[in-house]
């Protein structure tokens, strides 16, 4: 290994120790100083590699915080860090659910649920597989009980894909296609509940951030989820935003993959999770493509209509293997061209969330055009499992140099 490559690791890990919690991993020390969801699944996934012990207890510190309907939050409060972020227990008041634990202080949302893969991860990275049996067998249930969740109550027709209620849950907050459904509802100022952003009192740059229109519309659905006792048969009535989003679906599928394998490991059956995962790819494969876009586009379940935003979420079927051959090299070719970022280009890394050529695209703003890992290390293996291993070779390479090469933020 180069010595840069070793400093990087070296650097890599001081932040995540210096972000370690003593249960679980701060995103961010200032900005997200709680446990996020999916945020700690990836970083789950990167302890793994040298860590099982603490990449097991970030999943079960989450799984701690699963409600009684098997929802997993998107944020699990730390008592000692409160203050700092908005919105908190104080705004969520998840104790009006039945469903909310106890003993737990959480948001009423969930995120995108890598988790089975971080548990399949987990195993395969550990020196002793064996000894990470234990583990498996007590996770299994609770990862069996959020993807029952996801379809019992975000899939109500039975469709095989699930939706997402607020742009938090997509993990891709403020991501252009949000902007059509979020505008599409109107705030009365007088009647939105009193709240102050505490994102921009940490030093970030306000460009880099969701604006304060979004702010009032992420506001608004907090405040009918709680006004709804998180009820989700009276939510989905109310709620003008309910969207099946390519990314979350995607992350749905592949997940099911991985919790049919982590059945196998354990003696279960796979059968469900191995049925589950057929029909979402199914039905993303037929119901998400564009076919003049040549993409995955989100579909807004309340206006009745794709949304025709072209971002690298639309790519992320490849990760679950929903794809059809023809549908992959459409892809391929989006991916692989100045829209996003070519081989062989030169002036890019990687590729961004959104269509560069879109006037909309935006380079530093948060979800609206940057790069972010994860999509790109998704995507690395949906490239790698159609077969395209250059790009895949390509895009894994240059992940690891921005790092090098930017230093982290
Ligand atoms: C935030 O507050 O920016 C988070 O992304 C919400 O999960």
């Amino acid at each position: 290994m180069s010595r840069i490559f070793a400093d990087y690791i070296e650097k890599a890990r001081k932040i995540l120790d210096e972000n370690w919690t003593g249960t679980s991993t701060k995103p961010a020390p200032s900005l997200y100083p709680h446990q996020w969801n999916w945020d700690s699944a990836f970083i789950a996934i990167g302890r793994a590699h040298y860590d099982t012990p603490r990449a097991i207890q970030e999943i079960e510190t989450l799984f701690a915080a699963q409600w009684a309907n098997g929802m997993v939050p998107q944020i699990v409060f730390n008592r000692e860090a409160l203050g700092h972020y908005f919105p908190e227990p104080d705004f969520w008041q998840t104790e009006r659910s039945h469903n909310a634990p106890e003993n737990k202080l959480t948001s009423g949302i969930t995120m995108p649920p890598v988790h089975a893969i971080t548990v399949e991860k987990i195993y395969m990275s550990a020196g002793k597989p064996r000894s990470v049996i234990p583990f498996l067998r007590r996770i299994f249930p609770m990862l069996i009980r959020l993807h029952e969740y996801l379809y019992r109550e975000r899939d109500p027709e039975g469709e095989g894909l699930v939706y997402i209620r607020h742009p938090w849950e997509s993990g891709i907050d403020n991501s252009p296609t949000w902007d059509g459904p979020l505008s599409s509802i109107k705030i009365d100022k007088t009647l939105l509940p009193r709240y102050e952003r505490k994102d921009l009192k940490h030093g970030v740059d306000p460009g880099m951030r969701p604006g304060d229109d979004e702010y009032d519309r992420y506001v608004y659905l907090v405040d009918l989820f709680r006004r709804n006792e998180y009820d989700e048969t009276r939510i989905r009535k109310e709620c003008p935003f309910l969207i099946q989003d390519p990314l979350f679906n995607s992350v749905l599928c592949r997940a099911d993959e991985s919790l049919a394998r982590i059945a196998e490991v354990i003696g279960e059956s796979p059968e469900t999770p191995e049925e589950w995962a057929r029909k979402t790819a199914g039905a993303i494969r037929d119901k998400l493509w564009h076919e003049e876009h040549e993409i995955f586009n989100a579909y807004d379940m309340v206006a009745d209509k794709a949304i025709e935003v072209d971002t690298a979420a639309g790519f992320l079927p490849l990760y679950a293997g929903a794809a059809t051959r023809e549908q992959a090299r459409a892809i391929y070719e989006r991916i692989d061209s100045s829209s996003f970022c070519a081989l062989h280009q030169g002036n890019c890394f990687t590729i961004p969330n959104y269509d560069t050529q879109k006037e909309g695209f935006d380079r530093t703003n948060y979800w609206r055009g940057p790069v972010w890992i994860n999509i790109n290390w998704m995507l690395a293996q949906g490239l790698r499992r159609y077969g395209y291993t250059l790009k895949a070779d390509s895009l894994q390479k240059d992940l690891l140099q921005l790092p090098i090469r930017f230093g982290f933020l």
